[in-house]
């Protein structure tokens, strides 16, 4: 029997590692950091675990040496220090050690990037994340859902919202920041390895704020510049039939009061950018894949897909206009 339970520990153990290991790793993980101040930020959690491991063992071996004095020869005296060392000396030395460590990385985490460093304006929608590149110049560029960066470069994040709070998080570059109406909160970023990550709202904003995520794509400084100079062009003329239908029905069902596809007469601001919608890594604020499918689902069941979403559900359309205006989004790389 004791045999049959050791083998039967030693997968179970395996596997709860397993698990843990993989929990500290991933695309979201401020346990892998990329970023600067996210490797600020493990380093603090792992002394912070350490500094919580001494003050319970500290705690234990102090209650298990009172327990045998006074079992061996009734000696109570050593139950104050157990009090008075365990209950307060160790925990506070230890803490007050763990506060100066982190209250001494506020200052460079908070810091603003140098002068000329990319500057990127988020406003955090329901549920959605407006995209700006350099806001308030000529080389201004809005988008949705995703920030590319390039590696290597501080990046100042100004962060805003128009109605309910929300909380800017990629937990693999940095901490996060809330996005208060009325206000426009700054956070500096700076990216250290390529890869692509995922940003999420950190704060309740209401019923979809769960499915409120977005891509986050670290590049090389060349190919950050040649993907925003595609990002800024206007969106491709249609090449296809089918395509140029699906054009049609966008504008006869109305999409363009909402969204805006430069280079064609839509021009509304409530919803995202779909210039180069075709050309994201994903759908929905990072729930759906980006693909033809995913389109049609997403816009004739958007009040399912994500509920309370104000954009409404166009499930009215016959199938072959709804196919037809997804393959002409899909097609704006
Ligand atoms: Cu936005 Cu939670």
């Amino acid at each position: 029997m004791q045999k049959r339970l050791h083998v039967w520990r030693r997968p179970a153990s395996l596997g709860l590692l397993s698990v843990l290991c993989a929990s500290c790793s991933g695309a979201q993980s401020a346990l892998d950091p990329a970023g600067a101040s996210a490797h600020r930020i493990a380093d603090l959690f792992w002394w912070m675990a350490v500094g919580t491991l001494v003050v319970w063992a500290a705690v234990a071996a102090l209650a298990i040496w009172c327990v045998r004095a006074r079992e061996a020869h009734g000696d109570t005296r050593r139950v104050k220090l157990l009090i008075v060392g365990g209950g307060a000396l160790v925990p506070t030395i230890i803490l007050i050690g763990l506060l100066i460590y982190g209250l001494g990385m506020m200052p460079s985490m908070l810091a603003p990037a140098p002068p000329g460093s990319l500057r990127i304006s988020v406003s955090g929608e329901r549920w959605w994340w407006r995209v700006r590149y350099e806001p308030g110049t000529p080389e201004e560029v809005t988008l949705a859902n995703e920030i590319r960066l390039p590696v290597n470069e501080p990046v100042d994040f100004f962060l805003e919202s128009p109605d309910v709070i929300h909380s800017f998080w990629i937990p693999a570059i940095g901490g996060k920041m809330d996005m208060i109406p009325g206000r426009v909160t700054r956070l500096t970023l700076k990216p250290t390895r390529t890869g692509r990550f995922r940003g999420q709202c950190a704060e309740y904003c209401g019923t979809s704020h769960a499915l409120m995520a977005f891509e986050v794509l670290v590049v090389e400084r060349d190919q950050f510049d040649a993907w925003l100079a595609q990002q800024r062009q206007p969106a491709a003329e249609p090449a296809a039939q089918r395509l140029v239908d699906g054009r049609d029905a966008f504008f006869l069902n109305g999409c363009s009061s909402c969204h805006t596809i430069r280079g064609t007469p839509a021009r509304g601001i409530m919803g995202p950018d779909l210039t180069h919608v075709g050309s994201r890594l994903s759908l929905g604020a990072g729930i759906l894949p980006n693909e033809t499918p995913a389109f049609a689902r997403w816009i004739a069941h958007t009040d399912t897909v994500k509920p309370a979403v104000l954009m409404p559900h166009w499930s009215m359309l016959p199938e072959e206009e709804l196919v037809a205006l997804s393959a002409y989004l899909e097609s704006l790389q």
